[in-house]
């Protein structure tokens, strides 16, 4: 029987279809296995079901002579070195698809609640601060009709662009390549990056993390956006420049962020961003629904499992 590591316990949906065809040691923590750890439990293993969280490495797959499949149960595979996979003739497969609207789901919360102040608002409330109604208290900046920027029109890219229709916006995006349903459907118009942080009331960003898209925005993008303007990030932190991004929060230059992901993660406790009002955080959750994380253990499961087979992944990324 095929033997695989599993680095954190995952929706039993995907561990059953494992069971069928190996034998699972899953890592019990509820913390990522720390490296040196993972490095020695797979060495005797045919496949691998990791993380985000899990650095998988050029040392780490050497030291593994069996594997034959990483599965990684995330869209996003930036932890994987895939050409090091690749070089040992090992299968990589992500998950993508299933968590697309959840993501799309979450960003526009971020949108929503970083507008119209609602965490902030939330923490008045609780602090016994509500006095009474008048008329600016609490009052943020309308969603409905404003321009969006959409910096990367991928699947999930798209999504946010249906749920920004729904609500009469402009939709502009940046992206390598034309999206013609996104411009037929919803109307977008492709710009240069500049264009869209110049025009937009809301830069959304939904591009991997590569090294073309490290620090994509930084402090010259920040300073290209409106004062009265909105940066959400659900997509990978390294794409901002978190102490750029910080700086221009608090030099006005923008009005406020709402991040679910950051440069390090999790966010260490002292982050001067975690300090500003005008800025909403998440834990990474972006497709963190109950059924979009059971799909993407499936997924996982069925990709390593083909992997150990020796067959084609449903979802291979090399
Ligand atoms: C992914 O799949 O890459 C997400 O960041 C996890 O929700």
């Amino acid at each position: 029987m095929h033997r695989v590591y599993v680095t954190r316990q995952i929706p039993e949906e995907g561990m059953r279809i494992i069971r069928e065809v190996a034998e699972a040691e899953v890592w019990p923590g509820e913390l990522p296995p720390p490296y040196e750890e993972l490095r020695s439990r797979i060495v005797d293993c045919d496949g691998l079901l990791c993380l985000l969280t899990d650095r998988i490495d050029a040392e780490l797959v050497a030291n593994a002579p069996r594997l034959k499949v990483v599965s990684q149960l995330a869209v996003g595979y930036d932890n994987v070195d895939v050409g090091a996979c690749t070089a040992r003739g090992i299968r990589v497969g992500n998950t993508p698809g299933v968590l697309t609207e959840t993501t799309a789901d979450l960003a526009f919360a971020l949108i929503m609640a970083t507008a119209r102040r609602i965490v902030e608002s939330d923490r008045i409330v609780r602090a016994g601060l509500w006095r009474t109604w008048s008329p600016l208290f609490m009052a943020g900046v309308d969603v409905h009709h404003a321009v969006i920027g959409i910096v990367g029109m991928g699947r999930i890219g798209f999504e946010v662009a249906r749920r920004a229709h729904g609500f009469q916006m402009t939709i502009l995006y940046a992206d390598e390549r034309p999206n013609p349903a996104a411009e037929s459907e919803f109307g977008a118009s492709r710009v240069p990056l500049a264009e869209l942080l110049t025009r937009s009331d809301f830069v959304t960003i939904h591009t991997p993390l590569m090294p073309e898209t490290t620090h994509l925005i930084g402090i010259r993008e920040l300073s290209l956006m409106k004062p009265s303007a909105i940066l959400v990030n659900s997509a990978r932190g390294p794409i901002v420049d978190q102490r750029a991004l910080y700086d221009a929060l608090v030099a006005g230059k923008i009005a406020g962020a709402g991040l679910d992901v950051f440069e390090k993660e999790p966010v260490p406790n002292d982050e001067p961003l975690l300090r500003l009002d005008n800025v909403v955080v998440l834990p990474h959750i972006g497709s963190a629904s109950v059924a979009t994380r059971t799909k993407m253990a499936i997924i996982a499961a069925r990709n390593l499992v083909a992997g150990l087979k020796g067959e084609a992944l449903p979802h291979p990324v090399n």
